[in-house]
């Protein structure tokens, strides 16, 4: 899949911005105590991801050069969720921020690690974003970026705010150049009016920023550094001040878990239409739920209510059934998985290989053109290609202590019910017969039988059935003469 929605996360290849350099700072200290978690706010997931590795995602695909987190509170699990989701080529550091004092004060922070950033003659981007607001497109920064080459000292990300209490007002003149950003609680009646809001994203002059944020002061009315401040200190030094606009649901900022489930809700929405966008068929797309980094080839068929965790490759052509729920897991071109199909992670499903329905599979390498149409469990496994799994198979993979491989050649058979007891082998085109529980390997083309002995036992059903009609014709002569002595009496 290659939309931006999901390649946000996915690390599809995207162009740099521009051939200046860019830095991300990344606001990510602040407490969050609306979420009323244990964890840290940026640390909740979107999509199967942690909200910080949704932005940290962006600086990939040569967005950024290096992105710098700044972190706070829980600053060690934060700093380990931003160093495990760094994008390939993109240096992460964290530096830490110890009281926080205002988003000036936060995005100061990150001077020492930048210094490079600043030197005379350069004239790189830092842009600012916050590890609570993760569904800002690439292509909104290449906008912002845009902005910055044609002249721009600062370029505000702006929206138009359906309800706009508790944001930054742009405050724009008579020319529609932005002046300043009013905080709601320093506005005025006619400021607080005004929709047009501040979504947090800046981009920077990285040689100008610092001295900026050095003049920023806490006159105001929550005593903190904003950033916002540097806009009017930008507009003073004649630096032009440019503005870019974003749909509300790509600003969203998380601040409870309302605001999760919303930015989950406006990932999934974008995430479908992407899907569809390139070349997936969704049958029910609103019931389909996408990870981060969901990929599906062309011609790929979904259908109602699948579910996809994180590490999930379909190739072309294949189709997963209604109530499917996959993880970590790679599915062949043209393979068939479902309906109701569970591939918890580690499977690699082959071609057109079939997985029907009430299969759950584990770390399981599954042939070409192999097939589990029924009923089983398949755990810790190999089975090679064009191999039949009968319905109600079970690899019996835990002894209690611990996990066992049962590896299945080519072209085998295992018949219905079969319980394959690991660690047990089963070599090409053998066949297990139904019902065995086999403890012990099979070489190629044997025939494995393990289950006891039928005994038939010619006309002893019709037998049986005339002693239990002669007894139960007995008990109704008994019952009737009891019946008829009572109502004599
Ligand atoms: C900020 C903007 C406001 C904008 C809004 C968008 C300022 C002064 N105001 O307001 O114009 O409309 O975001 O959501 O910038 N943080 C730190 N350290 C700090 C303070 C904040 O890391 O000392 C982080 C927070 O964790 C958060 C982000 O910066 O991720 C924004 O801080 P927050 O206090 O939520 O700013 P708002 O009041 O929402
Ligand atoms: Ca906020």
């Amino acid at each position: 899949m290659t939309g931006d929605a999901l390649s946000n996360a996915a690390g599809a290849q995207a162009e740099a911005h521009a051939s200046r350099r860019a830095f991300f700072v990344i606001l990510a200290a602040g407490k969050g105590t609306r979420m009323r978690s244990e964890h840290p706010k940026v640390l909740h997931q979107v999509a199967g991801a942690p909200m910080l590795g949704h932005v940290l995602a962006l600086a990939g695909g040569g967005a950024a050069d290096r992105a710098v987190v700044v972190v706070g509170h829980a600053s060690e699990a934060v700093a380990a969720a931003a160093a495990a989701a760094a994008p390939r080529e993109v240096t992460v550091e964290t530096v830490e921020q110890k009281q926080q004092l205002g988003t000036a004060h936060a995005l100061r922070q990150a001077e020492a690690a930048l210094v490079d950033a600043a030197a005379p003659g350069e004239d790189a981007d830092v842009f600012m974003l916050y590890g609570d607001t993760p569904l800002i497109r690439r292509d909104t920064l290449r906008r912002m970026a845009a902005a910055r080459a044609a002249g721009a000292g600062v370029v505000v990300l702006g929206f138009e705010a359906a309800d706009p209490t508790g944001y930054g007002r742009l405050i724009l003149d008579a020319e529609g150049n932005l002046q300043r950003i009013v905080e709601e609680k320093d506005a005025t009646d006619a400021e607080r009016s005004v929709t047009f809001c501040n979504s947090g994203v800046m981009a920077f002059c990285a040689r100008r920023l610092w001295p900026w944020l050095a003049r920023v002061r806490d006159d105001n009315a929550k005593r903190e550094f904003y950033v916002t401040d540097v806009i009017a200190l930008a507009r003073a030094d004649g630096v032009e001040v440019a503005v870019a606009a974003a749909a509300e649901d790509e600003v969203l900022g998380v601040n409870d878990r309302v605001g999760l489930a919303a930015a989950e809700a406006a990932f999934q929405r974008r995430a479908r239409v992407a899907a569809m966008r390139d070349g997936a068929t969704l049958t029910a797309p609103e019931t389909v739920f996408f990870a981060h980094d969901t990929r599906l080839g062309t011609d790929v068929t979904v259908g109602p209510n699948v579910v996809f965790g994180p590490g999930v490759v379909v190739g072309a052509g294949a189709s997963i059934g209604a109530f499917s729920h996959l993880e970590a897991c790679r599915i062949g071109p043209n393979a068939s998985v479902g309906p109701f199909a569970r591939l918890r992670g580690g499977c690699d499903v082959g071609a057109g290989a079939k997985i029907g329905n009430f299969v759950e599979m584990k770390n399981v390498a599954f042939g070409d053109g192999a097939k589990a149409s029924h009923l089983s469990y398949l755990g810790d496994a190999s089975v090679g290609p064009q191999t039949n799994i009968g319905a109600g198979v079970i690899t019996c993979n835990y002894d209690g202590f611990s996990k066992h491989r049962t590896e299945i050649g080519a072209d085998a058979f295992i018949g219905s019910n079969a319980a394959l007891v690991a660690p047990v082998e089963i070599g090409d085109r053998a066949i297990v017969a139904a019902g065995s529980t086999v403890t012990e390997d099979a070489p190629a083309d044997a025939l494995a039988l393990a289950r006891a002995r039928q005994t038939t036992k010619p006309g002893h059903a019709a037998r049986l059935k005339d002693i239990r009609e002669t007894a139960a014709a007995a008990r109704r002569a008994v019952a009737k003469r009891r019946g008829d002595g009572a109502t004599e009496a």
